[in-house]
């Protein structure tokens, strides 16, 4: 009788055991994080570049107790399409929200809908203004510093025409140069244009300004544009500055296609790093390019999201002005080229 007794007490606290096991997981399963990614457009490669980043941010924070399931959506360049697209994934259910502004002055209706909600907003890339993002203490900005990489790639372009006299070939002291822009508005083609040519000048570069024309990031637009102005300057261009890898490479195609030679190719300078101009660095189409850090962006955003979602603190982010955190851009040539392409 006693026996019989005892086995149904260890009968009982294992299946105490299993039930307080059981009930442990399932609540801990039951954490799921929903991101809602809605980009600008799905038709640039940089920023589809920065979205597979962000995948591969939140796949590696997945984990028994906690699931993401993050959702990517276009905004088809168009700023009241992606308002609606933003008001779908609300109503579908979603925690945090990782936005790339079609238009970067028009936040307004997205911060309503997600502050109604109570949703945070981490926008990225295009950069809202301050009086935007300070309207409700759960918005934030990742992205670089526009300035910077306007800097470096003049930077760039200085030490080359400094220490090979062959880029002004015309030899009358004075560097005729086109800018290829970005899209008109975008806080990386106005102050990139701006901060490029001055710091050329700051290092005493002469330059004459043969023409600016946007290309709105796109290396076909870009080729397009190219080739008319090669058509109306022929080899007087002695440098592109491109706010742009892409666009870059568009003024690359159009050099081949019209058969330049490389004595009558100006120098040819991009942004982003991404492969395609990484390897034309290293051919030597392009001259040099700024790295856009992709990997810390996305990274930022990801650890932003979570701790958010979990309500931990966010000492450890380095903001500026309160609520911007800016990655540093990198310069990238012929010297360290093989460097980023390893990454
Ligand atoms: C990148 C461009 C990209 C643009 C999109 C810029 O920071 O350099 O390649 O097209 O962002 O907003
Ligand atoms: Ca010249």
């Amino acid at each position: 009788m006693r026996h019989y007794n005892k086995n149904i007490w260890i009968v009982l606290l294992v299946m105490m055991a299993l039930l307080s096991g059981c009930t442990k997981q399932e609540t801990e399963t039951h954490k799921t994080l929903r991101v809602g990614v809605v980009l600008y457009t799905q038709d640039d490669p940089f920023i589809n570049a920065l979205a597979d980043c962000l995948k591969a941010n939140f796949e590696e924070k997945e984990s028994d107790d906690l699931k993401i399931i993050m959702t990517v959506r276009d905004g088809k360049n168009d700023q009241s399409e992606q308002n609606d697209v933003v008001q779908e994934i609300i109503d579908a259910g979603c925690d945090v929200l990782c936005v790339g502004l079609v238009d970067r002055t028009e936040p307004s209706d997205i911060i309503e809908m997600a502050q109604t909600e109570d949703i945070p907003v981490l926008f990225f890339n295009r950069e809202p203004v301050r009086e935007d993002i300070m309207q409700w203490d759960q918005l934030y900005y990742v992205g670089a510093e526009a300035e910077q990489s306007g800097s470096i790639q003049g930077e760039l372009a200085a030490d080359l025409i400094q220490d090979n006299k062959g880029i002004d070939r015309n030899r009358d002291g004075k560097i005729q140069y086109v800018i290829l822009e970005g899209e008109a508005g975008h806080q990386d083609t106005i102050i990139r244009t701006d901060s490029v040519v001055e710091t050329l000048m700051d290092k005493g570069i002469q330059l004459e300004k043969l023409s600016y024309q946007f290309a709105d990031w796109k290396r076909s637009q870009a080729e397009n544009k190219m080739t008319q102005l090669i058509d109306q300057y022929g080899d007087e261009i002695e440098l592109v500055l491109s706010n742009n890898d892409e666009m870059a490479l568009g003024a690359v195609n159009a050099y081949d296609k019209l058969d330049y030679t490389e004595e009558k190719r100006p120098a040819i300078f991009g942004i982003d790093g991404l492969e395609d101009a990484l390897d034309a660095v290293q051919q030597g189409t392009i001259q040099g390019t700024v790295y856009n850090d992709k990997e810390g962006q996305a990274a930022q955003i990801a650890n932003l999201a979570l701790d958010l979602f979990q309500n931990n603190s966010l000492a450890q982010y380095n903001f500026q002005d309160e609520r911007y955190i800016f990655l540093p851009y990198q310069k990238v040539d012929a010297s360290n080229v093989e460097d980023y392409q390893k990454q």
